[in-house]
């Protein structure tokens, strides 16, 4: 059940680098999974200095470099929440 899932909460870059590479391909993920029921959350952010490796992410504290929906299913995955 969701309830006992582990919670995959993205900060997701929307600055123009990440805009362009791809960012709104990312939040569309979290906000189809979440709709799914899935306990994916996301918040956006400004450009956090990794332009060059758009788009960007932050989990767990850490960045999360040229991220695909595809990246994030792998991550989803190993955490067993699907
Ligand atoms: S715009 Fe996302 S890291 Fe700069």
């Amino acid at each position: 059940m969701a309830e006992d899932m582990q919670k995959l909460h993205l900060t997701i870059c929307r600055g123009p680098s990440c805009g362009v590479m791809g960012s709104d391909a990312l939040v569309a993920w979290c906000a189809d999974l979440n709709a799914a029921g899935l306990p994916v959350s996301h918040e956006i952010c400004g450009c956090t200095g990794n332009c060059t490796e758009a788009p960007v992410i932050e989990l767990d504290g850490r960045y999360v470099t040229e991220v695909s929906p595809e990246k994030l299913t792998e991550i989803l995955i190993e955490r067993g929440i699907s």
